[in-house]
């Protein structure tokens, strides 16, 4: 731990050299919606101060029903990461294949679903307070025919000897949301039904991120105090976010740039987000150190960051990454330091038992547990003509030795899918060998797994313990994930068999979604592109691919116009990994 602070420095021309730059801010944002920012007309001067009171022990209707939260799936939130942070940690976890998954509020299930599909012998829970996204999930498991997975209506506080053990618990977006009853009841569910060698995961609202954000909070629980009704007052949040951003946009003072910086994370997210986050009476940000004192009175110690990347240095200058080796024997102190130093307003926590052995230091050598996987793409280069570049969304990596460039290249290649480290090492080496540069093979090895440790500590590069199983190429019958085939007859957002959620914006990988079922053949998938353009729900505007002419679709060229736009549409959907199969 701490060794990312070398890899922020370039590498001098004669040495054989690896260097790694990481972009700080990653998140993309969605359109806005627009809202005007007024004072609400049906003030009612009496209930200024009675804020609808929330009694969570109901297990009725709750602020969820009212404003239903818009959850999803979330790779960092699934067994297998919890797996990889506890292996990397010198643990053996239990086999996720086989575990005992809960999810305390889990909402509609959209996190665990996923899960129990990956995992048929796995045996997931999932429970929360709100009775209608419980249906929700309970509908779709239904329609998937699920039988490793239950949903239950269920106030967390009723939770007692009766559920028994689990391998793995999660906690998502609900700890610093909850009194400190609940709280408290949440990290006890974590130590007293977390199995010997268990995993649990609790996410929360920190500070000092959340000082600063508090601003914003308070003016705007100030403005929208007079209005009861739930939607009102979001909606009028959702205005007020608007009317902060314009007025703070140009301004170049320090307050209206730290305004605008923190309100361009917030503006465009889900009005229920924004309520969850300011308006409801109950958002108790805490530090780190805070958070890591009260699961020690339970009995649970620090396992790890679901980003193992946020533990490290790496994204820090030189020197300040060398001034935190200072705390380098105090863990929590030191993180503690770096979420100081970074402004942390969230934090992803894993817990396991406090007798539990942890080795910090973290050796190459365990690459070998893990399947790897990178989206690191070569790009033109630069000073040195040996040096080749690599970089993906979360920042880049330059070396000039040819075994690290192969592996690269081959992980590229491969994505979105995984390799082990063996057939990472044999291609890599393969590629080398053929190119006439041979190396001595031992020494590859060993240079080549220190290089992806370095390379995931940055978080540029993904490890996995149970690959996620999809696949990549076409097949004559091509069959999508179940799961997205139901979620896209509703949303054009949807779930992949990595977990992640995203949007379809293709309107063909939109249309023949719901129809890949593994039973249609492209001919079939063919005439149902050719109905849909009879009947004008699609248009076609096709260009010459070489020439850029724009072309007439004619019956000459109808057939190869539309077998092209399917492949492409398949093969989009084979990359962001939503084929079985
Ligand atoms: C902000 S949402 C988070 C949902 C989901 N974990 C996610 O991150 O997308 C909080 C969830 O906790 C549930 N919840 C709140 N209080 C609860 C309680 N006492 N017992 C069970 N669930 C509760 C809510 O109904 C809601 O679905």
């Amino acid at each position: 731990v701490g060794m990312g602070g070398l890899f922020n420095r370039k590498c001098r021309d004669a040495r054989p050299c690896v260097s790694i730059h990481c972009n700080a801010s990653l998140r993309k944002t969605q359109n806005p919606h627009e809202k005007k920012f007024s004072v609400a007309k049906n003030t009612d001067l009496k209930s200024v101060n009675t804020y609808p009171t929330i009694n969570i022990m109901i297990a009725t209707k709750t602020r969820y029903d009212e404003l239903p939260y818009t959850c999803n799936a979330m790779p960092y939130a699934q067994p297998d990461r919890l797996a990889t942070l506890a292996l990397l940690f010198g643990m053996t976890p239990p086999s996720v294949q086989t575990s005992r998954v809960l999810e305390i509020g889990c909402c509609d299930g959209s996190n665990i679903i996923p899960t129990a599909y990956a995992f048929p012998e796995a045996d997931i829970l999932g429970i929360d307070l709100s009775a209608q996204d419980i249906a929700k999930g309970q509908a779709q498991i239904q329609a998937l025919g699920l039988k490793n997975i239950t949903l239950k209506h269920q106030n967390l506080l009723e939770v007692d000897d009766r559920f028994g053990q689990f391998d793995y618990i999660i906690a998502h977006g609900i700890y610093s949301w909850m009194s400190p009853e609940v709280q408290e009841k949440i990290l006890h569910i974590c130590k007293h039904h977390l199995r010997a060698n268990g995993i649990a995961y609790v996410s929360y609202n920190t500070k000092p991120g959340w000082n600063m954000r508090n601003t914003l909070r308070d003016m705007m629980r100030y403005h929208t105090a007079a209005i009861t009704e739930e939607t009102a007052r979001t909606e009028q949040s959702k205005a007020l976010l608007e009317f902060l951003s314009d007025a703070t946009a140009k301004g170049e003072d320090r307050y209206s740039q730290f305004v605008s910086a923190e309100l361009n994370e917030f503006k465009q997210l889900p009005e229920s987000f924004v309520c969850q986050e300011f308006i409801n009476e109950e958002n108790h940000p805490l530090y780190f150190h805070e958070f890591i004192e009260r699961a020690k009175t339970q009995g649970l110690a620090y396992l790890g960051d679901a980003f193992l990347h946020t533990m490290l240095t790496g994204d820090f200058s030189p020197p300040i990454a060398e001034a935190l080796q200072q705390f380098k024997g105090d863990l929590i102190h030191q993180e503690q330091m770096m979420d100081y130093l970074r402004n942390r307003h969230f934090r992803h926590t894993l817990l396991c038992h406090q007798d539990m052995p942890l080795t910090r230091s973290l050796s190459p050598d365990v690459i070998r547990l893990f399947h790897i996987a990178s989206s690191l793409e070569p790009v033109a280069n630069t000073a040195s003509p040996a040096e080749q570049q690599f970089e993906n969304e979360m920042g880049s990596l330059s070396s000039d030795q040819p075994l690290i460039q192969a592996a690269i290249r081959y992980l590229a290649e491969q994505w979105p899918q995984s390799v082990t480290f063996s057939e990472l090492v044999k291609q890599a080496q393969q590629a080398v060998k053929a190119a006439n540069d041979a190396q001595d093979d031992v020494q590859d090895e060993s240079t080549l797994a220190d290089m992806l440790l370095k390379t995931y500590s940055m978080g540029l590069i993904e490890l996995q313990s149970n690959p996620a199983q999809f696949v990549t190429t076409i097949s004559e019958k091509p069959e999508a994930s179940p799961l997205a085939r139901l979620q896209v007859k509703r949303s054009p957002k949807v779930t992949n068999l990595r977990c992640e959620w995203f949007t379809i914006k293709n309107q063909v990988c939109l249309y023949l979604l719901p129809y890949l079922d593994g039973k249609r053949d492209h001919a079939a998938l063919l005439a149902l592109l050719n109905d849909l353009l009879k009947k004008g729900q699609i248009t076609l505007n096709v260009k010459h691919q070489e020439t850029g002419e724009q072309l007439t679709l004619s019956d000459n060229n109808k057939r190869e116009i539309l077998s092209q736009l399917l492949n492409d549409a398949l093969q989009k959907l084979a990359q962001v990994a939503l084929l079985i199969n």
